[in-house]
């Protein structure tokens, strides 16, 4: 049972609502802990960046379910592979919202000082992610 690691990128649907990501946190924490999933989500109110970890079926499953979520669209795949350990194990789902993407965060990781998950490399996203999991505690 290999364990991967997958990173992508996406924007909100249209009908986004604001109640959307209470939904969407509460039912990725209680997939992500059934399924041995763990991993962060980044989110300014109109992108998504997402980590998954896991082994491969179940970092697979729960993506297919995502890439047929209607909350969003233009899914992005920035990185995929296999890992020896995972970097997440305490979050079966971080969240980091607009609050902590700040702008010295974006420049050191992009090209801009704006949160732009389409334009960064996987590496990047990857690496910033790392960073923001320093700033607050697991939530389970
Ligand atoms: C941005 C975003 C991130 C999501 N992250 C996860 C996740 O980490 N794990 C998960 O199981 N579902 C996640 N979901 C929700 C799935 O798309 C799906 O709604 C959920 O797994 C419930 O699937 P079910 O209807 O088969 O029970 C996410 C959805 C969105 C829009």
């Amino acid at each position: 049972m290999f364990l991967t690691r997958l990173v992508y990128a996406s924007t909100i649907s249209e009908n986004f609502s604001s109640s959307d990501i209470e939904e969407i946190l509460k039912s990725a924490r209680k997939h992500n802990k059934i399924n041995n999933v763990t991993g962060m989500l980044c989110f300014n109110r109109k992108f998504f960046l997402q980590c998954l970890e896991g082994s491969r079926t179940k970092v697979n499953e729960a993506y297919h379910k995502i890439l047929n979520d209607n909350r969003h669209s233009k899914i992005v795949l920035l990185d995929y592979k296999e890992i020896d350990m995972r970097e997440f194990s305490n979050w079966s789902m971080g969240f980091m919202p607009d609050s902590s993407l700040t702008a010295p965060i974006n420049l050191k990781y992009s090209g801009k000082g704006e949160f732009l998950p389409y334009e960064m490399s996987g590496e990047s996203a990857h690496q910033m992610m790392l960073e923001l999991r320093e700033l607050t505690d697991p939530i389970s």
